[in-house]
């Protein structure tokens, strides 16, 4: 596996790789990686002859600077994981590398970008398709794999790339869980003993609505679902919403085929976010 820090190696590699008529997948991550990061990578592996990780703290999808500087940095765990799976490269870039100068660009994804994760975290998007866009020009992939736990941000790339009218083709990963239903993400390791205990419930809150969803309306399972975190002893609901898979906008009245559960949670100051197809 080869570990590149700067855009011109990582870019003349795949450039070689495209030429020897080889595809390239490639699975752009934050480090701190799991079994989560790793099934897009295998996903990746079976898909495609080689494949590109990028590892890159994007400072500028944080709209919360204490986020952005507790965000867990593992690079040489992350690297002996990555080589386990066989991956073949790694671009792991300087901030000064990839933003020596300002950002200023803005893309317009509309109502998709409003709701939900758009709206409590002002500005995210934006600076995730910014470091998106700018590593599918570095590492020229033909296939990208992004996760559906972050299922409004895979949205968004999809937003991006016929916007851009980019070239990779979007691969939607499933959300990888722990035994105990809790979803895997970087930040479950910030958690508390007590924390880690009770995050299971967030899931478990998310099977019941789905179960309740051929039977009652949106109105009645968000009422569900609120009640169950109102008196939380350390779970507090940021929100949850029911929306369409595709448009992510609300949906308030009967449940179709298609709509999806939604949640944002703090257990303590740490933020865990998931979802649920409910039909
Ligand atoms: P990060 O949070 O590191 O996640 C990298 C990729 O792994 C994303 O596509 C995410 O959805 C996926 N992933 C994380 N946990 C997962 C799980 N439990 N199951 C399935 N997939 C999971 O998402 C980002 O980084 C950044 O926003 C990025 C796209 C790299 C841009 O900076």
């Amino acid at each position: 596996m080869i570990v590149y820090d700067t855009i011109t190696e990582t870019r003349s590699f795949a450039e070689r790789t495209r030429q020897s008529g080889k595809t390239i997948g490639f699975v752009p991550t934050m480090g701190a990686l799991h079994e989560g990061h790793l099934s897009l990578v295998r996903k990746a592996k079976q898909e495609n002859d080689v494949v590109i990780v990028s590892i890159f703290v994007n400072p500028i999808q944080f709209n919360n600077p204490d986020d952005l500087k507790k965000y867990p940095r593992t690079l040489e765990n992350d690297l002996n994981m990555l080589a386990a799976v066989n991956c073949d490269a790694v671009f792991n870039p300087s901030v000064q590398e990839m933003y020596p100068e300002k950002v200023e660009k803005t893309y317009d994804f509309g109502e998709l970008a409003n709701v939900m994760e758009g709206a409590f975290r002002p500005g995210h998007f934006n600076g995730v398709a910014v470091v998106v866009q700018k590593l599918f020009e570095i590492t020229l992939p033909h296939k990208a794999y992004f996760g559906e736990k972050d299922y409004q941000q895979l949205q968004i790339i999809k937003a991006l790339v016929k916007i851009e009218k980019l070239s990779p083709v979007i691969v939607a990963c499933p959300i990888s869980r722990e035994k105990d239903g809790l979803a895997r993400s970087s930040r479950n390791e910030r958690l508390t003993p007590a924390m880690r205990a009770a995050a299971p419930y967030i899931h478990m809150v998310l099977e019941e609505a789905r179960s309740l969803s051929t039977a009652h309306n949106a109105i009645q399972i968000i009422n569900f679902v609120v009640a169950k975190f109102s008196d939380h002893p350390l779970l507090k609901l940021e929100y949850f919403s029911i929306s369409d898979g595709e448009t992510l906008q609300p949906v308030s009245g009967t449940i179709h085929p298609g709509n999806y559960g939604f949640i944002a949670v703090f257990a303590g100051e740490i933020r865990l976010i998931d979802n649920i197809r409910l039909i």
